[in-house]
Order: structure tokens, then sequence, then C-alpha cells
């Protein structure tokens, strides 16, 4: 199958035979910015800098520096395209927007679920596994995993809060005052800005399960089919605030499995710590050195599961999460 690698991006797919370039890269979850798919509106053109294309309107060679239609293009061998709208994990730069509360409802006894509406939402791009900020006046941003697809038309959240957690609550107050919040996206290195080709391994503690849950509505929607195994770590069972969703995901997609590693399950004193969920991860039995890993939870607990993958044979560059940018080790 001919590669693909976009500049300046560097982000790299494959074409498999008599796919137009446009449509493999939106199979592998490359957001190309597209509308026609007919070679007429010229929104998808690249310009190719190395290989061999074919222009499927007049069956003619495309000139190395000449420009092309992704929609009307094949790859006759492996290619080099220019696109600077197609950007690499974290390279969207963070706008700010005001967002128009659709829906906030208790999925548990301390999360909640929030649905938001964009402006323009086709045009505001993120990745799978970013993050946004709620920017309320005269108070830090707070930041919160966005849980849905880069796809979907709303914007989904979960929110821990209870009264004794000021800033969270004072989120969940504005959120349900039926006003617009302000609100700044993406943020976030640790996301897919095209699926990988090999097997994921999830890990999430708590509402780490958000920044998960929009990383496996993308993998679905890109037919993902390399292993993909989520932990879900938790002190309670009543912590677990989707566990059906992640057993659905689990019954009906064959690349998935599901863990939920619980405290309460365990005769010992979790009292919040890691150890058990790392410990789970650890005896999964993958083959470390083939894997990409994404975590989300406390800074404790993503690099305990950080340093034990790593001695276990897992690559630095396929160990992913956003503690690493927002609480680096010194
Ligand atoms: S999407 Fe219109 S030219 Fe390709």
């Amino acid at each position: 199958m001919p590669r693909i690698r976009l500049q300046p991006s560097g982000i790299l797919f494959q074409v498999p035979a008599g796919d137009d370039l446009l449509s493999a890269a939106a199979n592998t979850g490359i957001r190309v910015p597209a509308a026609c798919r007919n070679g007429v509106c010229e929104i998808c053109e690249a310009h190719l800098t190395s290989g061999q294309a074919l222009n499927t309107r007049n069956q003619q060679p495309i000139p190395v520096g000449e420009r092309l239609m992704m929609c009307r293009s094949l790859a006759l061998t492996d290619l080099e395209l220019e696109i600077p709208a197609v950007m690499a994990s974290g390279q969207y730069q963070p706008r700010t927007f005001q967002a128009k509360v659709v829906d906030v409802r208790s999925i548990s006894h301390d999360v909640y679920r929030v649905e938001l509406q964009l402006p323009g939402r086709r045009d505001v791009a993120f990745h799978a596994g970013q993050y946004l900020s709620v920017n309320l006046p005269d108070a830090d941003p707070c930041y919160f995993s966005i849980a849905s697809s880069p796809s979907a038309g709303n914007i989904e959240l979960h929110i821990q809060a209870s009264p004794e957690w000021v800033s969270a609550q004072k989120v969940i107050d504005a959120l349900t005052s039926g006003q617009d919040v302000r609100v700044e996206l993406p943020h976030g290195k640790a996301c897919l800005a095209a699926a990988p080709a090999k097997p994921m391994v999830m890990v999430a503690a708590g509402t780490g399960f958000a920044q998960m849950k929009s990383l496996v509505e993308y993998l679905q929607e890109t037919n993902f089919n390399h292993p993909v195994k989520l932990f879900w770590g938790v002190r309670k069972h009543e912590d677990m605030y989707l566990r059906s969703l992640a057993q659905q995901w689990h019954n009906d997609w064959a690349p998935f499995t599901f863990q939920p590693v619980v405290g309460d399950d365990e005769d010992n004193d979790w009292g919040g710590h890691h150890d058990q969920l790392v410990r789970a991860v650890l005896a999964s039995g993958f083959d470390w050195s083939t894997v990409e890993v994404h975590a989300s939870g406390s800074p404790a607990m993503v690099y305990t599961l950080m340093d034990a993958l790593l001695a276990a044979g897992l690559p630095e560059s396929a160990f992913f999460s956003d503690v690493l940018e927002y609480a680096p080790r010194g």
C-alpha cells in the first residue's frame, strides 16, 4: 500500500488500492478540509512534492511540484504532499468561543455530563483526546477533557464537582445558570491526529475516562482494527459513572476490551492510590514494545504507570498523557 506523508504536519497514512487520497485520509481519521469530493471546490487542494500520482478526472499523471485535489487523485507510489490545513497533534491554535449550554445532567453522585454547542462548529477543529478550558469571569481557567469525538455536533464534558470542590462547583453553577459560557480550545498534545497502526492501551482514573471516550469514538469511526484495551480505575463502584457504556463497547466492538479496576474489589486500603490500576495494566500481557499507551489521571498515577511501562519495554515515544505537559517532572 502506498504511504502518504503530509507536510508540514508529518502525518503519515496508507492508501488501499483504488481509494482516492481524500477517502484514505478520512478513513484514518485525518481531517482534510473538503466539500464537493468531486474535484470542483478545490478545498482539498495539496501540492505534490514527491512521488507519482494520477488525476482521476483526466487519467493523467500529476507532475511533481504541481497542485492536486486529494479527492480526485490516486497514489501510484509513496507520495509526499504539502497541505498546511492539516495539522499534527497539538498544532491547532486555541481560540475562544461563546458556547451555548445545551444540557447539564448529573450522571453519578458527583459527576455531571455537560453538552456545549459552539458557533460555527464545522470550522472548529480539534483532535480526539484534546481538552478545553472554561473561562469564567474573575476565575482561573478550568480545564476539562473533551469526551466526544471531533466529528460530533456538540462538545461533551464530564465534570466532577461537589460543594467542597469550590472551583468545579462554580463551573457547574455557571453552566446551569442559563447563560452562555466562554471556552477556549483546543489544548493538549496527548491526542490522535490519525489512527495509529498498532494496538492501543488506554488507562484512565476517575473522570480521565472522558478523554478515553473521545479516543474510542474516534477510533470506531475510523474502523480501527488493532486491539484496544481500556483500563478504568475508580475507588468505589459508584464512581464508575459510565460503566455501562464501556461495557457496551466491549460487547459490540470486536477490537475492544474493557477492564474495570475498582478499589473496593480488593482486600486492601486503596485509599486513592493508583498501584492497583498500574498492577492490572502490567499484568495484561501486552508486548509493550509494540503498543501505544494513553493515560489520563493524577500525576502520581501517570508517572507510576509510565515508569513501570518504560521498564517493561514501552518506548518513551509511545506513552501519551496530558500530565507530561501540565505537570512535568523537574
Ligand atoms: S473536496 Fe472539492 S475539490 Fe476535493
